[in-house]
């Protein structure tokens, strides 16, 4: 599992401290290195509350097990989250937990914070619980920030049962300690709030905004806790490419015009400032906003100029799905159509030369959905692939490992690589050598 004792020493004093014995990953973890998997499921099911508690909820269809997907990941402590969204009905529970430490290959996911929030057993539940999630992240206070589209069965029969909301959870009581909904004006025909991320610099997070992608209306929403304000507004490069539509995935071809969608946060830089890396989802382009012009609601609408394109493309079959920044600068993505994980160092030029693949798998990157850095000392990039086009397209086959959840330590992943702070740009000729975009 440890590429080096150190390493493996340091991870166990940790686990020592929050009182579990050892971590532990399967077997099958050489499968992407660097990379080790966590857990892999076939299928997902669920810790009900007993035996008959969940032969009741498959019989009357509130659980149908191929329907569900999970999609978001985030981490926090000893804790990994899921997201499981509404799409098609039978998804007892929309968000849930599992343990970070591993041991077992494929565990039940519980519920979170607990099944009174979910629609298996809490169907009437006037909008006080969790309905759709999508993503989640949680900020530097410790606070779950939920982002819950409010809307069932989107893939067969939309139903907008409740508001678009930020739900957000104290992680250190899980008791809910507010919900914001989107107000009405800003939600339109058709939108899906798809993304999420939280940029906070002060110690209490007293300056906390969250922005928030509308992958199908191609809008960004920005939400300020300090007076809970949420204003919205659109830009030209948060609009796909139409020749970045045409997917073509494991034998399958599909057309999805998904705007912006991927949201990356630089660490804090010299002016106390931040930069927004952001991409459609069908597109091959990289783009960034300086964030000190996304929190003046005054500033979004009159500042085209300060929305700017990053480098380079990254050329055919490089759409792009999450991305996230660790603390040195270090961006990683999903290369949904590559079967990969990419890499690349802010502080460098955004070419075809500066980037890097941390790890490819045909088997077991189909589709890398969600990505995130966690805020542990030394930091792990942790990656949840779902096989998406295939679950959108026909029933996964349950006999296959259908989704994992992977991880690797952040400066071991790109360690002597182009992605690597500590590497100067390579001269011209070696860059060629290991380039991966042709
Ligand atoms: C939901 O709760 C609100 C506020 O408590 C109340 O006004 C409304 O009537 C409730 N709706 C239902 C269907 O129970
Ligand atoms: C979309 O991709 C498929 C498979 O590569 C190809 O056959 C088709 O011509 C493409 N369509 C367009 C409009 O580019
Ligand atoms: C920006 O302009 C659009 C279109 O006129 C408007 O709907 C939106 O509310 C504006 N946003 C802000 C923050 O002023």
């Amino acid at each position: 599992m440890f590429s080096d004792g150190t390493r493996a020493a340091g991870l166990t004093l940790w686990l020592a401290m929050l009182g579990v014995a050892h971590a532990q990953s399967l077997p099958a973890d050489g499968d992407t290195p660097p990379f080790s998997t966590l857990y892999k499921w076939k299928y997902v099911d669920f810790e009900f509350p007993s035996h008959i508690h969940r032969e009741q909820a498959l019989i009357t269809k509130k659980f149908i097990p191929m329907n569900v997907l999970p999609l978001g990941i985030e981490v926090f402590g000893s804790r990994v989250w899921v997201t499981f969204p509404s799409w098609r009905g039978g998804v007892p529970a929309t968000l849930a937990t599992v343990s970070r430490v591993g041991g077992h290959p494929s565990p039940l996911l519980r519920p979170y914070p607990d099944w009174n929030y979910h629609r298996a057993f809490n169907e009437n539940q006037n909008c006080t619980g969790l309905t759709s999630v999508f993503r989640v992240n949680v900020d530097s206070c410790g606070r779950l920030w939920v982002l819950d589209s409010g809307q069932i069965d989107s893939q067969d029969n939309p139903k907008q049962i409740c508001p678009p909301s930020l739900v957000v959870f104290d992680l250190y009581t899980d008791k809910l300690i507010a919900r914001y909904a989107i107000p009405k004006k800003y939600v339109l025909q058709d939108s899906l709030f798809a993304n999420l991320i939280v940029d906070t610099r002060t110690e209490d997070c007293s300056d906390l905004h969250v922005y928030i992608s509308d992958t199908w209306r191609f809008g960004l929403l920005v939400f300020r806790e300090r007076d809970e304000t949420f204003w919205r507004f659109s830009h030209h490069l948060f609009y796909p490419d139409p020749l970045a539509s045409n997917y073509t995935l494991h034998g399958l071809n599909f057309q999805w015009s998904d705007g912006i969608f991927g949201l990356a946060l630089t660490p804090i830089d010299h002016n106390e400032d931040r930069l927004l890396y952001f991409h459609a989802m069908s597109s091959y382009r990289e783009f960034v906003v300086s964030t000190s012009v996304l929190r003046q609601s005054s500033r979004v609408n009159n500042s085209a100029s300060e929305f700017n394109l990053a480098g380079e493309s990254r050329g055919l079959l490089g759409q792009s799905s999450a991305s996230a920044i660790d603390r040195r600068g270090v961006m990683f993505y999903g290369l949904v159509t590559r079967d990969s994980i990419g890499c690349w160092d802010t502080e460098k030029p955004y070419q075809k030369k500066t980037s890097g693949v941390v790890a490819m798998n045909r088997e077991t990157l189909i589709f890398p959905n969600d990505i995130k850095v966690d805020q542990e000392e030394q930091q792990s990039v942790w990656v949840i692939s779902n096989r998406l086009p295939m679950f959108q397209a026909g029933p996964l086959d349950p006999d296959d490992y259908n989704y994992r959840i992977l991880y690797a330590d952040t400066m071991e992943a790109v360690k002597d690589t182009i992605c690597d702070p500590e590497i100067d740009l390579l001269p011209p000729n070696e860059a060629v050598q290991r380039g991966w975009w042709s």
